[in-house]
This record gives C-alpha cells, structure tokens and sequence, in this order.
C-alpha cells in the first residue's frame, strides 16, 4: 500500500464496561474512500470521534500522516487536516450560508458562535469558502438563510463547512440521513466529484450508496472490524448480509439470483 495516511492500531474506546470499538485496526491510504458499515450501535460514530478527538481513545494509537495524534486535542487534529461531518446537523438556522461558512473558515463551529463573526474573512478565506462551496454544489447561495434550505441543501452545506479547512482527511457521518432518494443521489455525485487526493470515510446506511462510492469497505459490529474488504466482497459476504442487514438485502438477493 502507498504511505498510510490514517493508521489506527489496536483502538478502543471504553463507555464504563462497554467497549463502544473494540481493538481495532485500520489502515487508509492517502486518497483512498472508505466505508464504514453495520448496524446501529456498532460503535461507528465513536470510531470518527476517536480519530477526531471528540472521544480519545481508552487504548491504542491514532496516526495520522504519520504523526502520533492519540493525545492531541480536536483543535490540533483539524489543523493537521482532520475534518468531519456529524450525524445529526449542527448548522446555525437562523444565520446565511455565508455566515455558517465563515465560521467554518475560522474553525468556530456554529455552537461557539461568536461576537468576531461580523469580522470579514481574508482574500485567502474567501477564497477556500468560494472552493468549498462549489464543491459541495452551494454556489450562489451565499445570502440563503439556512431555515429556508432543503434538509439535503442543508446537508451540502455541513461538507462545505468540512472542507472549507482543505482537509486531507474528510470523516462523514451518515451524511444521506433523511434525504429522498433524489437527494441521496445527488449528494453522492457530490461525494465522487470530491479531490481524488482526499481521503474520505464515509459511514452509511445505505449500503448500494456507500458501495457505489467507495474503494474499500469495513464493516463493524460490537465496535469490532469483523469484515473489511472491497466492495464486491462486501455484496457477496455471507457475514455482512447477516449482521448488517438481518436479511438478504435487495442488492445481494438479486446477485444470489443470478449465481442460480
Ligand atoms: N458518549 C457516550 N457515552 C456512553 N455510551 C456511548 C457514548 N457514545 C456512544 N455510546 C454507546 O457506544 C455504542 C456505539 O455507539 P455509536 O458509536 O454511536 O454507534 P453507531 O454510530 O455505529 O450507531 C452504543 O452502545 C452507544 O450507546
Ligand atoms: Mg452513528
């Protein structure tokens, strides 16, 4: 494999007794896309947070580009080009596009609203929210208030605030919750059309979206790794249509079909 730009070794993130990830292992070369499966629970989202530092781990080591982020603050992680989305949005309603981004350009999360935000962003901030925006589809609407945007617009607009830093590394949390199937669609192009040289994890339900889109996949389950393989392995593999969907899923059902 080429350098690893993610390297998490033997990883657990201990709740009391519960082991929300378990020992896990997990390589990701630069620019590689990733999913991360399984069912509710699995420990998904404290996986992210491990690697962000929302939660730093009980045990094990976090890597990034080489260097040793176990015990660096979330701040820190950003800065060395860790970047995310969360699970249930975390936009300010109330404010623009522009002004959400503003504070995304300055690493404030709209929770840390502050007086600062009427402070106008460098020529060279003006320039990354112009990139991120475009990238995520937004452009041209800077002045949208965010309450009168779509949930899917909505949406967009937390990738945009994840890459207005230039990440290298982008964690999405389940960023298709909620959206119609038109939107799922079309925040997937989204994802694809993203800078071959970003490294992306992407946690999904939606098993025929995230296997369309990624390179590699990784399925936990009692916040253990019990399959990683690509995704052809992942529509095939006995374990996965069991744990993760509990039943032959639409996708894998047709596939078994046509091995008739
Ligand atoms: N901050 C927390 N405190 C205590 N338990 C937690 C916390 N966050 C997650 N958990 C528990 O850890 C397990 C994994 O949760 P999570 O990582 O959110 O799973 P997933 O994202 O795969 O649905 C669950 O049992 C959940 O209840
Ligand atoms: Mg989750």
């Amino acid at each position: 494999m080429a350098d690893p730009i993610l390297s998490l070794t033997n990883v657990t993130v201990k709740f009391g007794a519960l082991r929300a990830v378990d020992s896990v292992w997990m390589t990701l070369a630069a620019g590689e896309r990733r999913a991360v499966l399984g069912p509710n629970g699995a420990g998904k989202t404290t996986l992210f947070n491990a690697i962000t530092g929302a939660i730093p781990p009980t045990t094990g080591k976090v890597f990034f580009d080489g260097v040793d982020m176990t015990n660096l603050p979330p701040e820190k992680r950003a800065q060395l080009g860790v970047a995310r989305t969360f699970q249930i949005t975390n936009l300010f309603g109330q404010m623009s596009v522009y002004e959400n981004m503003k504070l995304a350009a300055r690493g404030l999360s709209p929770s840390k609203f502050s007086l600062f935000g009427a402070d106008r962003l460098t020529a060279e901030q003006e320039e990354r929210v112009r990139l991120a925006l475009s990238l995520s589809r937004l452009n041209g609407r800077e002045q949208s208030p965010v309450r009168e945007m779509s949930y899917g617009e909505q949406r967009q607009l937390e990738v945009a605030m994840a890459l207005v830093g230039t990440p290298r590394l982008l964690l999405l949390d389940e960023p298709a919750a909620g959206l119609s199937p038109a939107e799922r669609g079309y925040l997937a192009e989204i994802i694809r059309g993203l800078p071959r040289d970003l490294t992306v994890v992407l946690i999904e339900h939606d098993m025929d979206l995230a296997l369309a889109l990624v390179d590699s996949v990784t399925v936990m389950q009692n916040g253990k790794v019990i399959v990683e393989s690509d995704p052809a392995g992942i529509r095939t593999n006995a374990l996965v249509q069991e744990v993760y969907l509990g039943r032959p899923h639409k996708a894998v059902a047709a596939e078994l079909e046509g091995d008739r």
